[in-house]
């Protein structure tokens, strides 16, 4: 039995994945930051497919004087749930967006996004990888973002690619222990995203829809067979890649 750690697990692109890979018979551990009932709601319906177990811990990415106790329950978890103590997968999908210019931009705004999207994944990995089997697979996601200039979205943008830049240096030193580490950039998709904002100004929708080649946003479904697939032995050849999965954004 395959065991999957999905951070961000409540919601939107990280729920899909965690559902996703329930289906394919992959045990998982999620997080949430803010919603325990809908996090305990997605371990309840992935413990509908046989044989699937699935556990919710609490995560915020910002606090990092956390990670040791996170890392002991996880351990725990580990060992009560599946008697093991390494898990084979891990998703660093919890993020945090929304636009802010440059000229409004506060410290706060930069170090919640740079704290959540960049060094608090980054830090999680570090900390997590110890426990991740030889063989193993992680999957960063990344955003269409760090290639176009949207204006709102320089820090978001810049810090998912230094993300993608992080996942090609990880790939290679995790290559030795034969730990795959890829990242996925989704387009524009419907989740609640930056505080709802796309079902706050649902006239951003169909403009954006415009701009893909398929004429629609993604859903998290898109994203999260995706991600499942890629943390598969199917793609066993695949290391220090990002992928985008837009149905073609701005192509
Ligand atoms: N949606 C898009 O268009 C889009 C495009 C490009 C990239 N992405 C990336 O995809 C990932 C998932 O986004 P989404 O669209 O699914 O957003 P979402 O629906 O808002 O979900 C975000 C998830 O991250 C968790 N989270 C938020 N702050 C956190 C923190 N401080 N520590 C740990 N977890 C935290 C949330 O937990 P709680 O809900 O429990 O607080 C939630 O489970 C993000 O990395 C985002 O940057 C999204």
């Amino acid at each position: 039995m395959k065991i999957a750690i999905v951070t961000g697990g409540s919601n939107g692109i990280g729920k899909a994945a965690a559902l996703e890979l329930g289906r394919r018979g992959i045990s998982v551990i999620l997080t949430y930051n803010s919603y325990k009932d809908r996090a305990e709601a997605v371990v309840k319906e992935i413990e509908k497919n046989k044989g699937v177990r699935a556990v919710a811990l609490k995560l915020d990415l910002t606090e990092r004087s956390t990670f040791d106790s996170f890392a002991q329950m996880i351990k725990l978890s580990l060992k009560e749930i599946w008697d093991r103590t390494t898990f084979d997968y891990l998703v660093n999908n919890g993020g945090v967006g929304g636009p802010c210019s440059i000229s409004e931009m506060s410290e706060e705004y930069f170090d919640k996004v740079m704290n959540t999207n960049y060094k608090g994944t980054i830090f999680l990995t570090k900390q997590l990888t110890p426990f991740i089997v030889d063989g193993g697979s992680i999957v960063n996601m990344t955003s269409s973002s760090k290639s176009q200039s949207f204006p709102g979205y320089s820090v978001y943008g810049s810090l998912k690619a230094a993300l993608s830049v992080w996942t090609r240096y990880a790939a290679k030193e995790f290559a030795p222990r034969k730990i795959r580490v890829n990242a996925v950039s989704p387009g524009p998709t419907h989740t609640n995203f930056g505080d709802g904002v796309m079902d706050k100004h649902p006239e951003f929708l169909k403009p954006l829809a415009e701009q893909t080649a398929f004429g629609r946003i993604g859903s998290p479904d898109d994203l999260g067979k995706v991600i499942a697939n890629l943390l598969s032995d199917d793609f066993g050849w695949v290391t220090a890649q990002d992928i985008e999965v837009s149905g073609g954004h701005l192509l």
